[in-house]
């Protein structure tokens, strides 16, 4: 499991907290005493839910080490992270009014099975909120997929691409899946367009997430030519400009009550 740089992840906060903002303000449960926020990162965003839910248990989960070391910052009386791996995360039935995954259900196979079982955990009124990167391809897996890579990257897949094997399912997937489960289901994509500032900034924003596969696999003069061709694809893909670089990002956003 490659590892993760919670300092690399906040180096874009603004950017990637408007996601988490935007999924929980349509989150309909309006008191909470049990709230778990899967995935949770180094808690930076974890901790704006007891703003949220003032009378709740809040507790971020999260299978990184370096991640869990830096949100034990946010630790109070409302707030506990624990290290735990969210696909074998097994919630009591009806223990929970709110469970929000953000940008980390990506990482994590068997949705079919495991979001049934999490949507029995809420307790009526109780919602399931979690947004979901879309697939696409900002220049690394079509770099990692040539000639002079494969071969060292064989085993490395980012969270986008068509060698990634994204656990990832359409948004109709999930309304049947989650209605089946017998929750009321909102469903919707956008596309963020970031105007990124600085040098190679879509390298440095996928250098915290999807990227990391693919350079933990490699070291010394590769690990260089490497993160050479991957800039030099992604400054094509996504020039720089007077004002910033645009990066278009889109993202899938569920939320889904019990009614
Ligand atoms: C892109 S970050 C999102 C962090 C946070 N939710 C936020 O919105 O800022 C993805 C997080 O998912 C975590 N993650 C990846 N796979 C996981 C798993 N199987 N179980 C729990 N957490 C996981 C990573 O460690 C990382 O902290």
């Amino acid at each position: 499991m490659a590892s993760w740089d919670p300092q690399q992840y906040e180096r874009f906060a603004d950017e990637r907290a408007r996601p988490f903002r935007e999924l929980v303000a349509r989150i309909p449960t309006t008191s909470a005493v049990a709230v778990v926020d899967l995935g949770c990162g180094p808690g930076t965003m974890t901790a704006t839910l007891a703003t949220r839910w003032p009378d709740a248990a809040i507790l971020g989960l999260d299978s990184s080490p370096a991640m869990i070391a830096a949100a034990a910052e946010h630790r109070s009386a409302q707030l506990t992270f624990q290290l735990a791996d969210a696909a074998e995360w097994r919630p009591q039935r009806g223990s929970l009014d709110v469970i929000v995954a953000n940008a980390s259900l990506q990482w994590v196979g068997d949705h079919e099975t495991l979001l049934p079982l999490w949507a029995a955990a809420l307790d009526d009124g109780g919602t399931l909120a979690f947004q979901v990167p879309l697939s696409f391809d900002p220049g690394m897996v079509a770099v990692a997929a040539r000639e002079r890579w494969a071969p060292l990257l064989g085993g490395a897949s980012g969270t986008t691409g068509p060698r990634s094997a994204s656990p990832v399912l359409g948004a109709a997937d999930y309304v049947r899946l989650l209605s089946g489960a017998g929750l009321t289901v909102d469903a919707w994509e956008t596309t963020y367009y970031h105007v990124l500032p600085g040098e190679d900034p879509v390298f440095e924003w996928f250098k915290g997430t999807g990227l990391r596969p693919y350079l933990d696999a490699l070291s010394g003069a590769d690990l260089e030519e490497f993160t050479a061709d991957v800039k030099e694809r992604m400054r094509q893909l996504y020039p720089r400009e007077p004002f910033g670089t645009i990066l278009p990002f889109p993202r899938l956003f569920v939320v889904a009550q019990r009614a």
